[in-house]
């Protein structure tokens, strides 16, 4: 019987609690919009600061008057039936949103940062940031560094690598929630869990660009088909919750 899964969630997962995702094939995806060298790199926050905190500023309020949907609340659910069945969720997630904490989920791994915090240039000490972020604004610790969006760009190394490598080590169970498969290192879970003989399974709206190297797939919205993947896990618990 399954104990421990590991989920990889990404803007799917957010899409129906209206956040938009970034690689859309009908072409609406966030970087078919706005040009990502130019928003999420350190050298465009060195080269033009306003702009990119301007960027994160409208995501940071878009986020706030959203809310979690039905497949985030499923996931807050398996996490604690599993638990309550002596088992675990290792949630690891792409999104920057907070929507997996505001569902109830109790433990996210969020490997490419958060929106909802700014981390100091100088200091690298991290504080929860709900606002807007000007330039001007400059470190509550240290008072010197100024501060910039928690937030890992292109060319930055993911966050919680050792922990992440070593959940998946753990799992006996992988699914990857609407992403794109298109982003390394989360691009490559799938097939390390597969190396590892861990069974994999996609759902997603579509087919993502790594779809083979899964062993099964569920396509539709997330907001559907999650909850109905946790209530056959949480039936196969002997139904605790
Ligand atoms: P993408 O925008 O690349 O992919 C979103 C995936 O979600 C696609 O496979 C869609 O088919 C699927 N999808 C859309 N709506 C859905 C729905 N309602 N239900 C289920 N699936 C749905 O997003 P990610 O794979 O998360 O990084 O992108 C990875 C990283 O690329 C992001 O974390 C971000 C971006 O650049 C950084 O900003 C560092």
């Amino acid at each position: 019987m399954t104990r421990h899964i590991f989920v990889l969630t990404g803007a799917g997962v957010s899409a129906e609690s209206g956040l938009g995702t970034f690689r859309d094939k009908a072409g609406e995806g966030i970087w078919a919009q706005f040009d990502p060298m130019k928003l999420a790199t350190p050298e465009a926050f060195a080269h033009d600061p306003e702009t990119v905190l301007a960027f994160y500023d409208a995501r940071r309020r878009n986020l706030l008057s959203a809310a979690p949907n039905a497949a985030h609340t499923a996931l807050a659910r398996l996490e604690a039936t599993l638990a309550s069945a002596g088992g675990e969720l290792s949630l690891v997630t792409q999104n920057i949103d907070d929507l997996h904490e505001r569902a109830g989920s109790q433990r996210v791994i969020h490997m490419h940062g958060e929106l909802l915090k700014a981390r100091c240039l100088n200091c690298e000490c991290v504080h929860l940031w709900p606002e807007d972020l000007p330039a001007s604004e400059s470190c509550p610790a240290c008072r010197t560094g100024g501060l910039r969006p928690h937030i890992v760009w292109f060319g930055e190394m993911p966050f919680h690598k050792d922990e992440i490598e070593q959940a998946l080590a753990r799992a006996d169970f992988f699914v990857a929630i609407g992403t794109s498969g298109a982003v390394y290192p989360a691009a490559g879970f799938a097939a390390e869990a597969r190396a590892l003989g861990i069974p994999t399974l996609e759902i997603n709206l579509k087919a993502a660009d790594n779809a083979v190297i899964f062993d099964a797939a569920r396509y539709g919205p997330a907001s559907v088909i999650v909850p109905a993947w946790v209530e056959e896990v949480t039936v196969g618990l002997g139904g605790k919750i």
